[in-house]
């Protein structure tokens, strides 16, 4: 399962990034040989051709060198765009998560990590994915910041409390490969990690129905939305509501009392479930009251995902949304509602 390293000590390569880290990282490594290697060199050199030999010797006077100067600077100018340029990239790439990505939804707590499928699978500790698929990670966490860190693929984000943060990953080989907390997060942080099992398209399918679990998190966030915490009683949509509509937001800039225009990401989503006062809707009363304690970090994904598959054409990621071209339609669709009840 596990294949030969070509650089002993170093974790598998298993996703697509990881040999662009691999790179740049023994680029700095030959960078520092490069410099080090004739600096110690030259003092030892110095040391014995420039050793003393005749008291109260007087030196040379020397002046600058135009083209000594400038070459020393050009060098080093180059050397580090390069190096900038390099992780720039690497950066770019592994913190934009393609728009066809596979999403999953994660959750850290003291000390473990929780992951659910959209086709409703939960998993502690352990993430089954497909080989060859771009995969997604919308993560928070229940209590203190922990930081979802796999090696085998290069990568590593912080799961922060309070908001979303995403990681993306297109693993590229088939085997089990370990995944850290890399924050430290109280006493059992060092035991807080688990595996990642990546299969073939056909072992995970096989996987997936044979681990049927109850609710997918669009039909757990629907019937919280319809019955457990009521918030179709004002957003169900049609006439007179007195929430503000759901449908086709998603991804969408929302027009706020006070004039700011917010994006309906995830984020913004959490925010007005857990905190609805402050991104008041135009035309809406702040009549809402908050569901701070009264969800947990999973039904908030549950609720995020029923409030995503009201918009269907929205991009399933936080890069510009897909329906651009005809966000004229989407833009501020929340119109007064003509029902002051307060
Ligand atoms: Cu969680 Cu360290």
């Amino acid at each position: 399962m596990q294949t030969t390293n070509w650089v002993p000590l170093f974790p598998d390569q298993a996703s697509t990034f990881a040999w662009q880290v691999d790179y740049l990282y023994f680029y700095l490594i030959l960078i520092s040989i490069a410099f080090s290697v004739p600096i110690v060199v030259a003092i030892f050199v110095f040391v014995i051709k420039y050793r003393e030999t005749e008291k109260f010797a007087t030196p040379q006077e020397m002046h600058g060198s135009m083209v000594l100067e400038t070459v020393w600077s050009i060098i080093p100018f180059v050397i580090s765009m390069t190096i900038f340029l390099g992780g720039a990239l690497i950066y770019f790439n592994q913190y934009t998560p393609p728009d066809d990505s596979m999403e999953i939804y994660v959750v850290g707590k003291q000390w473990m990590w929780k992951a659910q499928h959209q086709t409703g699978q939960r998993e502690i500790n352990e993430l089954h994915v497909p080989v060859g698929r771009n995969i997604k990670l919308t993560m928070t966490t229940e209590d203190v910041l922990h930081s979802f860190y796999v090696p085998a693929f290069r990568t590593k984000a912080d799961a922060v409390p309070g908001r979303y943060t995403y990681l993306w990953f297109n693993a590229t080989k088939p085997g089990k490969y370990r995944l850290f907390c890399a924050e430290y997060c109280g006493l059992n942080h060092s035991g807080m990690g688990g595996w990642i099992y990546v299969m073939e398209q056909s072992d995970f399918d096989n996987w997936l129905s044979g681990n049927v679990s109850g609710q997918t998190p669009v039909e757990a966030g629907n019937d919280l939305f319809a019955n457990k915490l009521g918030c179709a009683s004002c957003h169900a949509g049609g006439p007179g509501q007195r929430g503000a509509k759901l449908e086709n937001i998603f991804n969408t800039d929302v027009r706020l009392v006070g004039g700011a225009v917010v994006k309906a990401d995830e984020n913004y989503i959490r925010n007005s479930i857990l905190n609805p006062s402050s991104q008041v809707v135009e035309g809406f009363q702040p009549i809402m009251t908050t569901f701070k304690g009264q969800v947990t970090e999973e039904q908030l994904n549950s609720l995020i995902a029923y409030i995503k598959s009201l918009s269907p054409n929205a991009a399933t990621t936080t890069s510009p949304p897909a329906n651009a071209n005809n966000s004229e339609s989407n833009k501020t669709v929340v119109k007064p509602a003509g029902n002051s009840n307060k």
